[in-house]
Formats: structure tokens, sequence, C-alpha cells
């Protein structure tokens, strides 16, 4: 009896070290505090701590802000297909732990790359499969102010109605002026038929691979410079859930106009092909949530039960022997 009480805890032992190295990070939590974005606030700094500042280079030297981008573990960031959809990039600058664009902070670490993968299905005049993915060599260190945010599995549906956030250093205005600052915004999931009903006077078709999400009156949304940042939902309701990537920020007509709602690529749709392009080149794994709506249903854990049957299997092998 005392044998298996104590092989019971030796395999509840087993399985946490195991969970704890493997999936030491499950993602979109935010450890400090509590875009150019039309209609936000000012975000705090390590308030959205997998924000990414981009910036290309056509010349080797000079590197000019293109789009926002979102930690998804130590040496990748999710980002838009088109933001490199230009020929002759040289480089590509990463700021990490980013808060504002002109002076860098002490938080802000920086890496210089020219690894990056545009999906291959991406469609430049339809903006359809607006999906990239940014690798750097030189993984970076979890604190405060850098953390990953965790991608949603694709059984996982997103409602209509749903509240989100969205966060960048676009445009505030119409001004065609990027901000200094990080900005932020809470925005509605608005369902894909609604969608269609107002964008089709502009003869715009949005497919399930994307999610559109905004106001019916407008006045609050993604606008240019933010493209590439993330859609993020919290996993639960309750106040301290983590966070989960939904979205990436991919194109709208105007900014913050009625009826005309962000649209952003449907990470749920690309899940497979973002795990298949990551997890191969580094022995990291992509934080992954299964499951946004009903609580924190994480990855891992599915494999922490399925070791501890394996666990609990090995118990009762000996207790028979
Ligand atoms: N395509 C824009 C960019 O490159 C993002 C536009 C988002 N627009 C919108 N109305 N939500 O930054």
């Amino acid at each position: 009896m005392l044998f298996l009480l104590a092989c019971a805890l030796s395999a509840v032992n087993f399985v946490a070290a195991v969970e704890d190295t493997r999936f030491e990070v499950t993602g979109g939590n935010r450890i400090a505090g509590d875009g150019r974005i039309v209609g936000g606030s000012p975000a705090s700094d390590g308030q959205w701590p997998w924000q990414v500042a981009i910036y290309t280079s056509l010349s080797q030297e000079n590197y000019t802000f293109t789009c926002g981008g979102s930690l998804i573990s130590k040496n990748y960031v999710l980002s838009a297909a088109h933001c490199f959809n230009r020929p002759n990039i040289t480089g590509i600058l990463l700021r990490i732990g980013v808060h504002g664009l002109t002076n860098p902070s002490s938080n802000t670490v920086e890496r210089y790359t020219n690894s990056y993968r545009i999906h291959e299905d991406y469609n430049a005049s339809t903006y359809k499969t607006d999906v990239s993915l940014i690798y750097f060599n030189d993984i970076v260190t979890y604190n405060s102010y850098i953390q990953p945010i965790s991608l949603p599995a694709a059984t996982v549906t997103v409602s209509g109605g749903e509240s989100c956030v969205i966060s960048g250093f676009g445009e505030t205005n119409g001004t065609g002026q990027s901000i200094a600052q990080l900005r932020y915004a809470n925005v509605d999931i608005i369902d894909t038929t609604t969608c269609n009903n107002w964008y089709s006077a502009d003869n715009i078709t949005v497919t399930n691979d994307q999610i559109c999400a905004g106001f019916e009156a407008g006045g609050i949304d993604t606008c240019q410079g933010d493209s590439g940042g993330p859609l993020a939902c919290r996993v639960s309701n309750s106040s301290d859930s983590p966070y989960v990537i939904q979205g990436i920020t991919s194109f709208g007509v105007g900014c913050a106009l009625a009826r005309r709602p962000g649209v952003y690529t449907s990470i749920q749709s690309y899940v497979d092909w973002i795990v298949q392009h990551t997890i191969s080149e580094t022995g990291e794994r992509i934080p992954l949530i299964s499951d946004p709506g009903n609580g924190a249903m994480y990855h891992g854990l599915a494999v922490y039960s399925w070791l501890w049957l394996l666990g609990l299997h090995r118990c009762v092998q000996l207790i028979v022997e």
C-alpha cells in the first residue's frame, strides 16, 4: 500500500518535472502592470509584453518602422505577410519589450535578422493568408517586459461579440504619422456574415480564415502601421486570465469608419502552418492554448495527463511484477 502511494507520488513528480521543462511558459501572461490605434489609450510599459516593433531596411543601414508583430517564442515573431511583400529587404530589426518607437527603454532588446517566411498562399491583391514568421537566432530571455503570447488550437471557435485587444504603433488620426508610444484598445469580434454585409459595398469578401473586429459605429480600430500586430483575446472571462492571439492586423477600408471594421488574419486557420515552421527549427515549443472559451485547457496538459497515465501504468506493472 505504502509502495503504491510512493509510486503514485513519484509518477506525479516525474510528470510535474517534465511539464516544467517542456511547457515552461504557457504564454499570454502579463507580469508588469495590469498601437498606432485609433480611439485607444496609451499602454504602460510591459502591459502587452508580446508586442514587437518591426523595422526593415532596404539598404543595410537605415531601418524604418514597418509593422507590428507578436512574440510567440524565444526566437520567433508572428506578423503579416504584406509587411514583407517588397523586393530588396536587406535586413529586419526587431524591437522586443518595446514601449516607445523613438527612444527604446532599457527594457527593450534588439535583434537583427534576415530570416523571414511569408506564407506560400499569401495573395497580395486580396490580402488572403496574410501571415508571416520572423526567426532570430539569439533567443530572448523572458521577463516582465518580454513574454510570448499563446496560439489557439484550430478547434476553438471565436464567437461574435467577444471583446479583444488590439495594440500597435500605428496611426491615431489619419494624419499618416506613426506615434511614439504603444497604444491599445478593446474591440468586439464581429461575425463574418455581418462583416460581409457591411463590406459588400466595397466588393470585399471576408472568409473564415479572417476575423473582423471593431464596432458598427466605428471610432476604434487599428490603422496604418498597426499591421502585423496582435488581436489578442482573453482565454476566459476572469480578469487574471492569460491572452491568446486570435488575429493578425491585416487591412481595413479607411480606419475606424462606421461599418468598416478591421480585418485580421485568423490565427486558427494557420496554427498548423505556424507550428510546422517553428518547432522544426528549434527545440522550443510554441505555447498553444486549445480553448479560450472554456478556460485554460493548455495543450501541455494533454501531454501531462498522458504521461501521468504512463507513470501510473508503470507503477501498476511494478506492483504486478
Ligand atoms: N494595412 C495596414 C498596415 O499595413 C493596417 C490597416 C488596418 N486598418 C484598419 N482599418 N483596421 O498597417
